[in-house]
């Protein structure tokens, strides 16, 4: 029997079949909405709503062939756009009442936790950093639902650092991949720019100073058109090095009074691959092991939904699809579970 799960919690329409006893997957389609957002510099809820309704139906019509397996569906319904979340929870919660079947809500965290598992056995307990568009995070994940955030952002999360940086500096969207392929090429050092809260007793989060300090930065070189290709690259690097060694000095406090040994690094920005390797030494220090997902289930997918789901069916965690809901955005803080 087949799990479906549809995730469309911002801008990516995805949906996947995951077989629920060899948790094998069996289609994985996504399609991005990149492009369309790119000529914006970010995300349009309304058009990433439209095109998720054009979309997602598109998607379903592929799993036609299995609608007879099917034995539940899983959805992000939480957190995310609102109005685009909406659109593939009307989307599961219509199949699961038409086949009579069972709904299973996803935290679209969750979600990314589980990108760890994709065709693997669970594997908890584990210390995980998630780093996204939407969020930064550590968090003691010790089963389904006893996930305890240790740690978070006060401000930006480290996608959307790369995401801002990459469009002051007049790149495109999403900036990530952009900033870490030039920082490839530059010298960390060209640029000084300040580690956050680095005097700060504080073991938590903040983007958003060193974004300011990117921003004075390129207004002193005279704005973006007047960047040399020397500089962009060097920004940056000082950008992506400042970053990463603002995540680690934080981090390294949390491996050093944490006893568990599996740490694992996912979410959008853990497929860069300079972050990767800089937690690669930092656990290394610590004796822990690091665990990354496969680049392909690091960014929003429907996969990662339906390996949370099926853990959650077998657990009863499903509910009536009258009942399920949207839940946009709450405040998370360190101390709160997911
Ligand atoms: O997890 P995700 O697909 O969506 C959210 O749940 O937010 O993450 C998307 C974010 C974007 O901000 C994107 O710029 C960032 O992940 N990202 C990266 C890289 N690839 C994607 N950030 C840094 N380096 C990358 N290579
Ligand atoms: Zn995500």
């Amino acid at each position: 029997m087949l799990l479906l799960s549809i995730e469309s919690s911002c801008d990516d329409s995805s949906l996947a079949l995951t077989e629920i006893e060899s948790r094998k997957l069996i289609l994985h389609k996504k399609i991005s909405q990149e492009a369309q957002h790119a000529r914006y510099g970010g995300v349009v809820p309304e058009l990433a709503s439209r095109l998720h309704a054009v979309d997602l139906p598109r998607l379903l019509e592929s799993a036609q062939p299995h609608f007879d397996e099917i034995s539940a569906v899983a959805v992000t319904n939480e957190p995310g756009l609102a109005v685009t979340l909406n659109e593939g929870v009307m989307m599961a919660k219509a199949f699961a009442a038409f086949q009579g079947v069972p709904l299973i809500p996803v935290h679209h965290l969750k979600g990314h936790i589980y990108s760890l598992f994709i065709e693997k056995p669970t594997r908890l307990p584990m210390l995980v950093v998630l780093i996204s568009g939407g969020h930064t995070m550590v968090l003691r994940v010790q089963g389904l639902e006893d996930m305890e955030i240790l740690a978070t952002s006060m401000d930006d999360s480290v996608g959307e650092s790369y995401d801002k940086v990459a469009k002051m500096m007049g790149l495109g969207y999403p900036g990530g991949p952009i900033v870490e392929a030039l920082a490839r090429e530059g010298d960390p050092t060209g640029f000084k720019l300040p580690v956050p809260l680095r005097n700060s007793p504080l073991i938590a989060f903040s983007l958003s100073g060193l974004k300011n300090a990117v921003r004075l930065t390129i207004e002193k070189l005279g704005g973006p058109e007047a960047m040399s290709e020397e500089d962009r690259r060097d920004l940056a690097a000082a950008f992506q090095r400042t970053t990463i060694d603002h995540l680690k000095q934080k981090i390294r406090k949390i491996l050093a009074r944490e006893p568990i040994p599996d740490v694992a690094l996912v979410g959008g920005a853990s497929a860069n691959l300079a972050i990767r390797s800089a937690f690669e030494a930092l656990c290394a220090d610590y004796g822990k092991r690091l665990h990354t997902a496969p680049l392909e289930f690091c960014a929003d997918n429907a996969a990662m939904i339906g390996r949370y789901g099926i853990d959650a069916l077998e657990a009863g965690l499903s509910c009536d699809p009258q009942e399920i809901r949207v839940s946009a955005n709450r405040k998370l803080q360190a101390g709160m579970k997911l």
